[in-house]
C-alpha cells in the first residue's frame, strides 16, 4: 500500500525510518510519501508539497496516489481536525480525532476529565479572566504552575516562585503573551518526585504499551536554563519499574481510553503520559496525542515489530488482533544538536558534515536541516538527534557522543549530560556491587 507521513522533524525521520522497512511498503509500486519531510526523511520517502491544513488538498493527494494509511506526526494537525476529514472520506488515518485531540490541545479538558475518571494528578482551577486567576491564586502555595489552555509550542507553562512572579505570569499570559492559547489558564499544584514518559497505542478499546522514555527539558547541562523542546532522551526509563508501569496502565492510561468511550470520543493513536513519580505513586502531568520529539527517536530505535502494521492496526480498529510491542531489551539513548541561540532564536545555515557518525551503528535523525547548493544546513532550532543503542544508558551515552564527536558543526551546540541521572544510578549500582 501506499502511506502518507505527515510533518518533517526528528520524530518523522525516525517514524519514516521505521515505516520504510514495513511490509506494507514491501511491493515493487508501494511509496511512502512524505510532507513536507526534510533531507534525511528523503532517504526513505518521497517528498511531496502538502499543507496539512488544507483538509482537502490532503484528501485529494490520498486519493490521487491511493493512499492506504496516513500517519500524523505533530499535534497541530490532529487539534485541527484532520483525523475526523480523513476518516470522513474513507482514509485510515494513526492519530485521534479533534474530539479525542483535546487531551492535548486543551489542558482544562484533560485536568476535568482526570476529575471525572478519578485519575491521579496535581489539584487545579481553570481561570478564563485575569481576575479569576489571580484570585485563584489564594488556594495555592509556591511555586505557583500556571499553564495557558491551548496549544503552545511547549512553551505555555510557567513555574513562579513568588506571588508577584505568579500574578505578573499571568497578566502577560491573559495579556497575550500565548495569543489564543491563553485565552484561558490552568492553575495547578506543584508536585514533586522524578519526571518519566510512558506511551501506549490504542485504537479507542485495546490498549498496548509502547515503553518508557526519560526527556531533558531544560537546554543547559543538569536541568538548568530555559525549557526546550527536549535536548535529549533515553528509552526505557527504569525509574518506571514494572510495579509502576502497572499502577500507570490501571490508574491512568485504562480510565482516559474507557472514559473517552464511554462518551463517544473514542481516542485512536499513540497516547503519551508525562508522569510525575510522586511519593504517593504515578501522577498525570500532562498527555501529548502524538509520538514524543526526541522520544519517538529512541522508541524507534527499539521497536523490534513492523510499525506499519502496528499503526494500521491502530487505525482500523484491530488493535486487538495484536499481541504485543517488542522492543530491544537495550537502552536507546539520543543527543539533541540544535542551533546556537535555541530556544531563542536559533541562528541558520550553518554547514553541517556528517563524516563517519552513523559507522558503528548509530543513526542521525534529521530534525531542522536543509539542503543549500548540495550542502548539508541547520534550518531549524533542533537539527539532529544522533542515537545509540548499548546494554546501559551509560554505554548507550558512549555510543551517541562517540557519533556526535564525529560531526563537523560549528554552528551547533548539545548537552553532554543527556542520561545524568540513570548514568549515575548505573554508577552507583556498580559500586555498591564491588564494595
Ligand atoms: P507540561 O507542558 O504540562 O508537560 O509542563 C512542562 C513541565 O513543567 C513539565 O515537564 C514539568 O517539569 C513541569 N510541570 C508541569 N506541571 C507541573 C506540576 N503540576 N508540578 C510540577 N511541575 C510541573
Ligand atoms: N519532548 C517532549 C515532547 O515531545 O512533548
Amino acid at each position: 500500500m501506499n502511506i502518507l507521513l505527515l510533518g518533517g522533524g526528528g520524530r518523522e525521520h525516525a517514524l519514516a525510518w521505521k515505516l520504510a522497512k514495513s511490509r506494507l511498503l514491501a511491493g515493487r509500486d508501494d511509496t511512502l510519501y512524505a510532507a513536507p519531510g526534510n533531507p534525511g526523511i528523503a532517504d526513505h520517502a518521497q517528498l511531496v508539497a502538502l499543507d496539512a491544513s488544507d483538509h482537502g488538498a490532503v484528501i485529494a493527494f490520498c486519493d490521487g496516489h491511493g493512499v492506504g494509511l496516513v500517519v500524523v506526526g505533530p499535534e497541530a494537525p490532529l487539534v485541527d481536525g484532520l483525523g475526523d476529514s480523513l476518516r470522513e472520506a474513507g482514509i485510515a488515518v494513526f492519530g485521534p480525532s479533534k474530539a479525542a485531540a483535546q487531551l492535548e490541545g486543551s489542558k482544562g479538558f484533560t485536568k476535568d476529565l482526570c476529575q471525572r475518571a478519578g485519575i491521579p494528578t496535581a489539584g487545579y482551577v481553570r481561570a478564563t479572566s485575569l481576575n479569576n486567576a489571580l484570585a485563584a491564586l489564594e488556594n495555592f502555595n509556591p511555586p505557583y504552575v500556571l499553564k495557558a489552555d491551548g496549544l503552545a509550542a511547549g512553551k505555555g507553562v510557567v513555574i513562579a516562585e513568588t506571588r508577584t512572579d505568579a500574578e505578573a505570569a499571568l497578566a502577560e499570559m491573559f495579556g497575550g503573551q500565548f495569543g489564543e492559547a491563553g485565552a484561558e489558564v490552568v492553575i495547578e499544584e506543584f508536585m514533586t518526585g522524578e519526571e518519566a514518559s510512558f506511551f501506549a497505542l490504542t485504537d479507542g478499546a485495546s490498549v498496548m504499551t509502547f515503553g518508557s522514555a526519560q526527556d531533558h527539558k531544560r537546554v543547559g547541562e543538569g536541568d538548568t536554563g530555559p525549557n526546550t523542546g527536549g535536548m535529549g532522551a533515553y528509552s526505557p526509563a527504569r525509574i518506571l519499574d514494572p510495579i509502576t508501569r502497572g499502577q500507570v496502565l490501571e490508574r491512568i492510561i485504562a480510565p482516559t481510553v474507557r472514559t473517552l468511550a464511554d462518551e463517544g470520543t473514542p481516542y485512536s493513536g499513540v497516547l503519551f503520559a508525562g508522569l510525575m513519580l510522586t511519593e504517593h505513586g504515578p501522577k498525570l502531568i500532562e498527555y501529548n496525542c502524538r509520538f514524543g520529539d526526541p522520544e519517538c527517536q529512541v522508541l524507534m530505535m527499539r521497536l523490534e515489530d513492523d510499525l506499519g502494521e502496528l499503526l494500521l492496526a491502530c487505525a482500523e480498529n484491530r488493535l486487538g488482533t495484536i499481541q504485543r510491542v517488542h522492543m530491544r531489551s537495550e537502552t536507546a539513548l539520543t543527543v539533541v544538536m540544535a542551533a546556537e541561540g535555541y530556544p531563542g532564536t536559533p541562528q541558520k545555515g550553518g554547514a553541517i558534515d556528517l563524516g563517519e557518525a552513523e559507522e558503528d551503528g548509530a543513526k542521525v535523525f534529521h530534525a531542522g536541516t536543509a539542503l543549500k547548493d548540495g550542502q548539508l544546513v541547520a534550518s531549524g532550532g533542533r537539527v539532529l538527534n544522533v542515537t545509540a543503542l548499548g546494554e546501559t544508558v551509560t554505554e548507550a551515552a558512549a555510543a551517541a557522543y562517540g557519533a556526535v564527536d564525529e560531526i563537523e558543526a560549528p554552528s551547533l551546540f548539545c548537552r553532554r549530560d543527556i542520561g545524568w541521572r540513570e548514568i549515575a544510578r548505573e554508577a552507583a549500582a556498580r559500586s555498591g556491587k564491588a564494595s
